[in-house]
């Protein structure tokens, strides 16, 4: 059956496609959204200083993202394909566009061995809630501590949840996740809508989080908050990397890819500015700092759920996880994929292989006693991955992408793979050509305090 990759994907992977339209739709929103809109947006935020940090991050979403996942999945469909296969397949066999696939895998690789440790916490906190929250707010902040110090709390999640991400890529992601998807990531929806009204209407934080999210301070906004906004707007549309092209190659032609990119991009946007609004009410409210790291939502959101029991926290944390969940598999899948086309490997040793590598690597990020200098500061081995990966190696995966879809990528089979050749591709057309690449360009020189005609006070 057409639907059914994963079952015949053993050896000589036969393309399959995604069980309904909602398929891809279900399977990319549930790649885009995960920890990286409930966790780690409102907690960048929180550090960067709020507004203008986010107004940064929403134009890098129109002008760089959507173009970027609209291409990623162009690439995709057309040559059903892994990532690295696919720019072979569009341009020739030792094609160094190739490089950009790799990078992808190693991205994969390297964000999956951090994020793993990040929704091992998502559920431990499970267990927490039905054992309930009590004491005073400082005690239940100190609970989170203790679970990151402890380097054998954080093995075991870490552990649990790479046996989870390892058991179900070897299963198949269609039968399994595109089911889920259609039950958990609506729930996850309506719990989110749920703690956004109750912080903006019954606690006296609303205001101020509203106006923390959204009304820009431009001097808080640093050379270094531009570029991790640029980047955040890749992590949180899985972009750069190679997800989309895979998760596309399994996309109907029916199937009218703007549109499905701007579904996604809008869904995973306004979770993050739900999230985000959630949780900054409770800090305003209960007087605490926003730039709390990366125990922002792990500090914070118990703190309420002391109040409301575990009939809230226990689901909240359960959707959290698998929102990880169907992320962290889609970033297994990518390095998998390549294993099995490319190298000949079977599904069931590429899994167990690579995540137990992944695995492995991922200690060094769970121990965070472990650091090394970094940007002029000692830093955990689990900051230095994320800033690197999120930073620097998904905005130079994403402008190979857009370089190779603007001038390598042939016009007719872009063209077909739009399905037209009216207003809407030439404005895509241009924007892929000049906007995306210069802004991404200027962003990272920005990043690494470059730009000519800035002054960055050396
Ligand atoms: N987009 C995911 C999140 O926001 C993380 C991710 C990054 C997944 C890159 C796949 C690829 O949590």
């Amino acid at each position: 059956m057409a639907n059914e990759i994963s079952s015949n994907f053993e050896t000589v992977p036969s393309r399959g496609q995604w069980a309904s339209h909602l398929g891809f739709i279900l399977a990319a929103a549930g790649s885009a959204i995960g920890l990286g809109n409930i966790w780690k947006f409102p907690y960048i935020t929180g550090e960067y200083g709020g507004g203008a940090f986010v107004l940064v991050y929403l134009i890098c979403v129109v002008i760089v993202g959507l173009p970027l996942m609209i291409a990623e999945i162009m690439i995709g469909r057309r040559a059903q394909k892994n990532p690295v296969g696919a720019f072979q397949e569009l341009h020739h066999k030792s094609s160094p566009w190739q490089l950009t696939g790799w990078l992808g895998v190693a991205s994969g690789f390297l964000i999956l061995s951090f994020y793993s440790v990040v929704a091992g916490w998502a559920i431990a906190y499970i267990f927490k809630s039905i054992v309930g929250f009590t004491g005073s707010p400082e005690q239940i902040q100190n609970q989170f501590v203790e679970l990151v110090v402890s380097p054998y709390d954080s093995i075991l999640w870490h552990s649990i949840f790479m046996f989870l991400c390892i058991a179900i890529v070897i299963g198949g992601v269609q039968r399994g996740i595109e089911r889920w998807s259609k039950i958990l990531m609506p729930a996850l929806f309506v719990i989110l809508v749920g703690l956004m009204f109750y912080g903006l209407f019954f606690t006296h934080g609303g205001m101020q989080a509203l106006e923390f999210l959204f009304k820009p301070d431009f001097s808080k906004l640093s050379a270094e908050a531009a570029l991790s906004a640029l980047g955040h707007a890749f992590f949180t549309l899985s972009l750069g990397m190679g997800a989309m092209i895979t998760y596309g190659s399994y996309m109907k032609k029916s199937d009218n890819i703007l549109k499905n990119a701007v579904i996604v991009s809008f869904l995973d946007t306004i979770i993050a500015l739900m999230a985000g609004t959630a949780i900054f009410s409770l800090v305003f409210h209960y007087g605490m700092e926003p730039g709390q790291s990366v125990g922002l939502i792990f500090k914070t959101l118990p703190v309420l759920f002391k109040e409301t029991g575990p009939g809230i926290s226990v689901p909240f944390f359960i959707l959290l996880s698998f929102a990880a969940l169907t992320s962290g598999i889609s970033l297994l899948e990518v390095v998998v994929s390549y294993f099995i086309d490319i190298r000949g490997w079977s599904r069931t040793k590429a899994t167990i292989l690579l995540g137990s590598a992944i695995y492995l690597f991922g200690l060094l990020s769970a121990i965070s006693s472990i650091t090394l200098p970094f940007r002029g500061k000692d830093q955990g081995i689990f900051d230095i991955l994320d800033f690197v990966t999120t930073n620097y190696m998904l905005p130079v995966g994403g402008l190979l992408t857009c370089l190779f879809t603007a001038w390598v990528f042939k016009r007719k089979a872009k063209i077909d793979e739009f399905g037209s050749e009216g207003f809407l591709y030439r404005v895509f057309d241009i924007i892929i050509k000049v906007v995306t690449p210069i802004a991404v360009i200027m962003i990272l020189l920005h990043g690494l305090e470059l730009l000519p005609f800035m002054d960055y006070g050396k």
